[in-house]
């Protein structure tokens, strides 16, 4: 049995932590979410995230962390729905610095993937999988035979002469005043590209919209690819990132 392992999901609007059963993948207790700080500098993120670890009074030393930017080596190399100054910050050093806890960062997306992948959707499928989440922006994690292929960034691909999730994030949603029934049209025809790109065997979604999936699944019923909702919804991010704290769990399927 391993022990429990804190998840931060560190978003554009908001943070979310939650205590996680990484040998269950389930959620202990309440999540506490926080608003994101605005401006949303690296400082101002760091500590809002020491106060709310001092108000949980965790006393593990290992924390997983989703941050939604390319991660490679702990450091983010973009920064498209968060403050410009984190390109170039790693976030694990920076973390660690604030509150002496050991972080493993990994990118927002791929750490829900991360999480159906162990517990979820994706556990032993094997072939291409696909995960998007749909949030302020579009977030994507890319498994083969359950191995993670990490930062795909499939929402920043050039879309109708934009970035996709300019179009079909839930974030374009609510800008482009559209109501669930055209958001899910054009989310069908973006999976529809997705599809072409990848071939995908499954495509999993997520995100803020993953409550209401239920509404407008229908319209992916035309694609030649099954698209299901994530088991986890809006707390596999959180979830997968308390995993990514263990890393010795990410064997890839055999
Ligand atoms: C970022 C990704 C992130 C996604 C969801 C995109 O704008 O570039 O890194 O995974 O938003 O937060």
């Amino acid at each position: 049995m391993k022990a429990p392992a804190l998840g931060i999901d560190i978003g554009g609007s908001g943070i979310k932590f939650g205590l996680i059963d990484v040998d269950k993948g389930e959620m202990i207790g309440d999540r506490v979410k926080i608003d994101t700080p605005k401006p949303s500098t690296p400082d101002a993120v760091a500590a809002a995230i020491r106060d709310a670890i001092l108000q949980l009074n965790w006393k593990g030393d290992k924390i997983g962390v989703g941050f939604p930017a390319i991660i490679v080596d702990g450091v983010s190399l973009s920064a498209a729905n968060i403050d410009k100054a984190w390109i170039g910050t790693n976030v694990e050093e920076l973390l660690h610095s604030y509150t002496g806890h050991k972080y493993y960062v990994i990118n927002d997306a791929d750490a829900a993937g991360v999480a159906e992948r162990m517990y979820g959707r994706i556990n032993h499928i094997k072939g291409t999988v696909l995960l998007l989440t749909l949030g302020t922006g579009i977030g994507s994690a890319l498994f083969y035979d359950g191995i993670l292929i990490p930062n795909t960034e499939f929402g920043h691909i050039q879309y109708k002469g934009d970035i996709a999730e300019n179009w079909v994030s839930n974030r374009a949603r609510k800008e482009r005043s559209l109501d669930y029934d055209t958001w899910a049209k054009e989310l069908s025809e973006f999976l529809d590209y997705m599809i072409l790109m990848v071939s995908p065997r499954l495509i999993v979604l997520g995100g803020g919209i993953s409550f209401r999936f239920d509404e407008f699944a229908h319209h992916f019923n035309h694609l030649r690819t099954p698209v299901v909702n994530a088991t986890a919804y809006n707390d596999a991010g959180i979830i997968g990132a308390a995993i990514a704290a263990h890393p010795e769990l990410m064997e890839p399927f055999v």
